[in-house]
């Protein structure tokens, strides 16, 4: 097998955008970062060199990581940050997966400037299970802030109030002609008439759910974070943080430019936003002066868009790409997803309390061990394995939320035994305010067996599971006040974190870590870790 080798040189860059100016962290002096490129069952080093002030290290999201762990990257959850000045090299092997995934910063609010396309093509020989396109196009989706993000970040964590949302989207890294300040045209996607393109979509934006939409063009989605689909046409792209699209776009019109956008899609924000990002798909060689734009942009609360695109999503289940659904269960788990308010007698804005986050009403302390270690080494004190596998109370949502929204706080992980299989139904509480949560598990892809509105019933809700193709990916929407099922095999030893992969949530402590135990057979255990693991 062949060794892919990379240098992230994690440098400060003055950058400009909407005529303002600031430091951001980047790799490589770059925004967004380099592409990593492999082949499935290829193995990826990757040294990275912290020239920055923070902490930090780097998460490659959606690998599944296969018994290797210490290179998944989530800070003081596998591994302690690389401390500036030194450097750490994440070594791991690409098994079973090929498709667009992405790496990002795990710590703090770096993955806001720190992410990258990371793109597995199939191995040597092997075709994609839908007609190859004449070329394939990386496109990262963002959000920028012109302050920067830490001060964003803590300025909110002080007051108790959510933070700023940002000033733009962006479009491989250009906020786009549409945009007050846009010196340049922004990206531009060249095509020519009759040719099909490969967009290799990705959501690297902190807070954000996205339309993607190109004017004039449909789009046929054939994978989601590296499994492929059932391939079906879309006007528009439901995205959420986290997660990665691939779709392919003919370019059946005959010349001129069309806008493409990339818009919020939000069901009750706590702040409005109304930014969209765009670029311009333009037949090369053709003449125009003026862009067609979109007949109808998706608005920003479409939840009849957003069920569309969802239900759509069928894992392609060939004899090549079987969907392998767990059909017995050995761990039925319901975890209530959501915001509550805990007292902040310092919160001055916020009134003397502050918006917290939790799964199961619990609220994720970070150790200040990462908790991969203290498992290996069997530390104790770090972490408990009490966590939750029901929520606290019976939980029944009427409409209005209960008057004591407290969380308790605490390290808590849940013990999975090697190889046993977990549905796991994520119900979103809708208390402080009913939003999306694209929830994030590290370490698995699961499959999308169910989901609906209002409370989980567990009696009916498992007579609509599909079984047969569910989707299958690692980052999932939570509807707004509904809830969703998945089921996965915890057949990967070690800690796994699961988040909200809308930063400020998880940041407010929407989070917490599956255990799971070395199995007994050969090749079921934690590899032993890397020589250069940073310590804490
Ligand atoms: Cu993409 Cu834990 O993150």
């Amino acid at each position: 097998c062949r060794v892919q080798r990379y240098t992230f040189d994690v440098v400060l860059k003055n950058t400009t955008k909407l005529c303002s100016s600031k430091q951001i962290v980047t790799v490589n002096g770059k925004f967004p970062g380099p592409t990593i490129y492999a082949r499935e069952d290829d193995t990826v080093l990757i040294k990275v060199v912290n020239h920055v002030q923070y902490n930090l290290s780097i998460h490659w999201h959606g690998i599944r990581q296969l018994r290797t762990g210490w290179a998944d990257g989530p800070a003081y959850v596998t591994q302690c940050p690389i401390p500036s000045g030194q450097s750490y090299l994440y070594n791991f092997t690409v098994t079973g997966q090929r498709g667009t995934l992405f790496w990002h910063a795990h710590i703090l609010w770096l993955r806001a400037t720190v992410h990258g396309a990371l793109v597995i093509l199939p191995k040597l020989g092997v075709p994609y299970p839908f007609p190859a396109p004449h070329k394939e196009v990386v496109i990262v989706l963002a959000e920028w802030w012109k302050s920067d993000t830490e001060a964003v970040i803590n300025e909110a964590l002080k007051s108790g109030l959510a933070p700023n949302v940002s000033d733009a989207h962006t479009i491989n890294g250009h906020s786009g002609p549409l945009s007050s300040c846009s010196t340049q045209g922004g990206f531009t996607l060249p095509v020519k008439n009759g040719n099909t393109y490969l967009l290799r979509i990705i959501n690297a934006a902190l807070n954000e759910e996205l339309f993607f939409k190109i004017a004039g063009h449909k789009l046929t989605v054939v994978e989601v974070d590296a499994t492929y689909v059932k391939p079906f046409k879309t006007d528009a792209i439901l995205i959420a943080p986290g997660q990665t699209t691939n779709a392919l776009i003919t370019a059946d019109q005959s010349s001129g430019k069309y806008l493409v956008a990339a818009s919020p899609f939000m069901t009750s924000p706590i702040a409005v936003d109304n930014n969209t990002a765009t670029a311009t798909l333009h037949y090369s060689g053709t003449l125009a002066t003026t862009t067609t734009t979109l007949t109808a942009p998706p608005p920003q609360n479409s939840t009849s868009v957003a069920n569309n695109f969802l239900n759509s999503l069928r894992s392609i289940n060939s004899n090549t790409y079987p969907a392998r659904v767990p059909l017995t269960i050995d761990h039925n788990l319901l975890f209530t997803v959501g915001l509550g308010i805990n007292p902040c007698p310092t919160c001055k804005a916020g009134n003397g309390s502050r918006t917290v986050a939790s799964i199961n009403n619990v609220t994720f302390v970070m150790p200040t061990t990462a908790l991969l270690q203290a498992h290996y080494f069997n530390i104790n004190g770090v972490f408990t394995t009490d966590f939750p596998a029901t929520p606290p109370h019976v939980f029944n949502y009427t409409g209005s939320g209960p008057s004591n929204l407290q969380t308790t706080r605490g390290t808590k992980l849940y013990k999975l035994k090697y190889n046993s299989t977990v549905e796991l139904v994520l119900q979103d509480t809708g208390i402080v305010v009913p939003e999306n949560h694209p929830v994030h598990l590290h370490g698995f892809n699961f499959f999308v067996v169910g989901s609906g509105i209002g409370n989980y019933d567990p009696k009916n809700g498992p007579k609509s599971f599909n079984l047969v193709d569910p989707v299958e990916r690692n980052t999932v929407g939570v509807p707004s006040g509904g809830w969703i099922a998945i089921r996965f095999r915890a057949d990967n030893p070690g800690v796994w974190f699961m988040h909200c992969h809308l930063e400020v949530h998880t940041t407010w402590g929407l989070k917490m870590a599956f255990l799971v135990e070395n199995g007994n057979g050969p090749n079921q255990s934690i590899i032993p870790p890397p020589k250069d693991l940073p310590k804490c």
